[in-house]
């Protein structure tokens, strides 16, 4: 495979940035370079110190766009694109109304692979290189989505929803099937190329303390998987569950019981959750998931992302799209509605640290920093072009903008996939590459 070197201003981040100012947090060059080799970076730094190494390389000169890691997603519905934009619905009627009816239709094979190749398509448009995905509860919408992420070679976390109770026929499993279906797409899947299984009981609400033994079974025979659920999204659905779990003593603990609070554990939204709870999600190293436009679209609630980092026990926060509770595909357009939330609580949260975010944060969320999320050698070639200057406005904009922070903010606020001109997978263009469909 021949080697490519980007040139480009390289933006990669080592820690969290704690102001505008904290360069000292990334490592930014104004003439940088990227070299790949066989969808890996062999080395990255200035153009000077790494032309030298690559003079067998094709060249493929992105000045004046900055050259990030691929964003990571890390909570999307694939079975959710014909949901995205549905009216009027708090979370339980919602579900209810609309999301469960759809997904009774990716019992069809063929619309699984249809839906499972247009989510990968959008994702990339839009800069993600990596997304952690819930499938529908069928076992072949799991297999349609992991074939199509394997034939892009991504790296993706999904699997396939259990969900036995409080839900149409059309979406229900069993316990005993819904382990047997994620035993045999983990035997299939986990570690075949760059696909990841995610043990994924939809919520406490559709699966029944059986279904939730056999979660934390999976759990157990699997170590090192990654988990996925929801939690504490909604005051009605938290009433419900408490509800339906008298013994545990709030939502948090309905989880823990079944062992699968942990540091691969990705609990999405976690929004109104008491001390204890964040406590409890604290020392298990537990994530809690921000997704910024699916709790404004369902009138969920304010994350509180700034305490959460800032508590005595801190949380690990990842971000997400939540596709289709939430609203768009782009990550940067999430965190242009996650700066929103911030602000409404009277914080801020710094560009630098948005992009630290929804590049290495996210990686270390799902304790993948050592594969994607930045541009260290050693680690996959998952790579973003961006152009802050790519619409009329954003041009005009860039006129006034003077340091690299408020380069990045612009692109938060006013970008989308526009800005987005190339992304590479494994170091392969991929972006370019989309059929028109
Ligand atoms: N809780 C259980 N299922 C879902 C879902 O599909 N979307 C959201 N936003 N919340 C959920
Ligand atoms: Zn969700």
């Amino acid at each position: 495979m021949t080697r490519s070197l980007l040139r480009g201003r390289t933006l990669s981040f080592h820690r969290f940035p704690q102001s505008a100012d904290d360069l000292a947090a990334c490592s930014y060059v104004e003439d940088g370079a990227v070299l790949i080799d066989n969808g890996s970076i062999v080395a990255s730094g200035t153009y000077d110190e790494i032309a030298p190494m690559a003079s067998d390389a094709t060249v493929i000169d992105h000045r004046p766009n900055l050259i990030l890691p691929g964003f990571v997603d890390c909570h999307a519905h694939c079975p959710q694109m014909q949901v995205i934009a549905s009216y009027g619905a708090e979370l339980l009627d919602w579900l209810n109304k609309y999301t469960f009816p759809e997904e009774t239709k990716f019992a069809n094979p063929q619309h699984s692979r249809r839906i499972a190749r247009q989510f990968l398509d959008e994702l990339i448009r839009y800069g993600t290189t990596s997304v952690v995905a819930y499938c529908s509860v069928h076992k072949s919408s799991a297999e349609a989505f992991f074939a199509e992420s394997d034939a892009r070679n991504m790296l993706n976390v999904a699997g396939k929803v259990m969900m036995d109770r409080n839900a149409p026929a059309g979406v229900l499993d069993t316990p005993q099937s819904s382990y047997d279906d994620t035993k045999a797409l983990i035997a299939e899947w986990h570690g075949k190329g760059r696909q990841h299984y995610a043990v994924t009981p939809r919520f406490a609400i559709t699966s029944s303390p059986e279904q939730m033994e056999m979660a934390g079974a999976l759990m157990r025979e699997h170590p090192g998987l990654h988990m996925q659920t929801h939690l504490s999204e909604n005051h009605a659905e938290i009433a419900y569950t408490c509800e339906l779990y008298p013994q545990a003593k709030d939502y948090t603990d309905v989880y823990d019981r079944y062992g699968l609070l942990g540091p691969r554990s990705l609990f999405g939204h976690a929004i109104h959750l008491s001390e204890r709870e964040r406590d409890a999600l604290s020392d298990s190293g537990s994530v809690a998931v921000f997704c910024p436009t699916s709790n404004l679209f369902l009138g969920s609630g304010l994350f509180p992302y700034q305490e959460n980092r800032s508590r005595t026990k801190p949380l690990r926060i990842a971000t997400a799209t939540d596709v289709g509770g939430g609203t768009n595909y782009s990550m940067l357009r999430t965190m242009d509605e996650a700066y929103k939330i911030i602000a409404l609580q009277g914080e801020k949260l710094n560009p630098l640290a948005s992009f630290w975010q929804i590049t290495r944060g996210n990686a270390e969320a799902l304790s993948l920093a050592n594969r994607i999320g930045t541009l260290e050698a050693g680690t996959d070639a998952d790579i973003v072009i961006l152009d802050a200057r790519a619409t009329p406005a954003m041009r005009l904009r860039m006129e006034t903008v003077e340091t690299l922070a408020e380069e990045l903010f612009l692109l938060q606020t006013l970008g989308d996939d526009r800005a987005v001109v190339e992304v590479y997978i494994a170091g392969k263009p991929a972006k370019s590459d989309l059929g028109t469909n």
